[in-house]
């Protein structure tokens, strides 16, 4: 039996703290067809249809399915009924990311502390317990139509037993033996967990939400390589990146800038009803090369990089590293350019990366999948191969 109430205010103990981000407990999109959805990313990404939650489970006013892959977990969400938020909103945005959901201590505390530092609260903390444990959630509202979403667990609906198998919440239910999820485990994609992900926000939004992560959230701005030369006349957007306290995650604040053309954000603002929202979920691998030769043997269709970019990338990259005492890439050169992969170096080290095209038919959301070798920051040396790259996509689709 299932049983819902009010979550009383639990006062922490003073050693912990209830912004304390243990991890990303999970990422909800709202989308159209979750069913649908849910096979799309199992079988292009990788990823495990491991849950569900429906009619055939009790869930009645949505259908849930728990994606995961490493320590990533998406819930994909659909609306069974006219009245679920969810129904409203994938008519306005499409298919998109609604909730960056982390996992605290005391999510009834981290919720009053939010809202004690002035946040919006989007949801009151609601306990749900039955024989297994318990889950106490409770959300603040962020940019845009996105949430935070806090969730505190007991017994068996614990972080740690989720990732062994165990229930993800009351009403989901065991996936059936299927064909996709086994190929998955055969043919792994090699994605870990979530690096960062990106919020599009208007003109001149950028530091009125650099100061919500800061004041509500506790994060700090995160000094890196890219901040030098944040606008270029290429780049045509302005981003600062907030780092949670404990390092968990790190989100990089997008605003368009003046440029030549039209910016990547304000295509994404123009196709999301000029609200602010999820731009893109960068997902880390330990093996770049791997993961983009399986994501690509698998039909991703990842943003083209010019020829030319490889022209120049080696002695960019490699002489920022051996410039700072490092060793330079040690993947394959050759194969990183028939992968397509974009390369970057500062002062502690690369990275590889790569930008999914939009995973649904707005050009909204869309993935990264990315892999450090010792950088910490964000690829500021691949703007304008990149940007070059996005404008010959936005003219394709007329939005130039
Ligand atoms: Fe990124």
């Amino acid at each position: 039996m299932t049983t819902m109430a009010r979550q009383p205010s639990v006062a922490s103990s003073p050693s912990t703290d209830p912004l304390h981000l243990i991890d990303v407990d999970h990422v909800r999109f709202f989308v159209g067809n979750a069913k649908q959805a849910a096979y799309f990313y199992a079988h292009v990404f990788g990823f495990q249809i491991e849950q569900y939650a429906d009619l055939t489970t009790g869930s009645r006013d949505a259908a849930h399915y728990l994606l995961t892959q490493g320590n990533i977990r998406i819930i994909l969400t659909t609306p069974l009924t006219v009245d679920h938020a969810a129904a409203m909103e994938t008519a306005l945005y499409g298919d998109g990311v609604k909730d960056v959901a982390f996992t605290v201590f005391d999510a009834g505390a981290a919720w009053e502390r939010a809202l004690r530092n002035g946040a919006m609260s989007a949801a009151e903390p609601r306990t749900v317990t039955d024989e297994h444990g318990s889950i106490t959630t409770a959300s603040i509202r962020t940019f845009g139509r996105c949430i935070h979403t806090f969730v505190s667990r007991t017994g068996g609906y614990e972080l740690t037993k989720v990732k062994q198998g165990g229930a993800f919440a009351p009403r989901f239910a065991k996936s059936p033996s299927i064909g996709v999820n086994e190929y998955n485990k055969a043919n792994p994609c090699g994605l870990k967990y979530v690096d960062h992900l990106v919020g599009n926000v208007q003109l001149g939004k950028m530091n009125h939400w650099v100061r919500f992560y800061e004041e509500i959230m506790e994060f700090k701005l995160f000094k890196h390589f890219d901040d030098k030369d944040i606008s270029t006349e290429y780049s045509a957007l302005m981003s600062k990146v907030m780092s949670s306290g404990s390092g968990l995650i790190k989100i990089p604040i997008n605003e368009p800038a003046e440029g030549k053309k039209k910016s990547q954000i304000e295509e994404y603002l123009d196709w999301h009803q000029g609200t602010p929202g999820v731009q893109h979920l960068a997902l880390r691998t330990d093996d770049e090369l791997h993961s983009i030769a399986e994501l690509r043997r698998r039909g991703v269709e990842f943003l083209n990089i010019p020829d030319a970019y490889y022209d120049k990338v080696w002695e960019r990259v490699n002489t920022m590293l051996t410039g700072h005492g490092h060793q330079p890439v040690k993947e394959d050169h050759a194969r990183i350019r028939d992968l397509g992969i974009l390369v970057d170096a500062d002062d502690e080290g690369y990275l590889l990366q790569l930008f999914t095209r939009p995973l649904q038919d707005r050009p909204t959301l869309f993935f990264e999948i990315i892999c450090r070798r010792g950088s910490q920051s964000f690829g500021k040396g691949n703007f304008k191969a990149l940007f070059e790259s996005l404008e010959l996509e936005q003219a394709r689709r007329g939005n130039l």
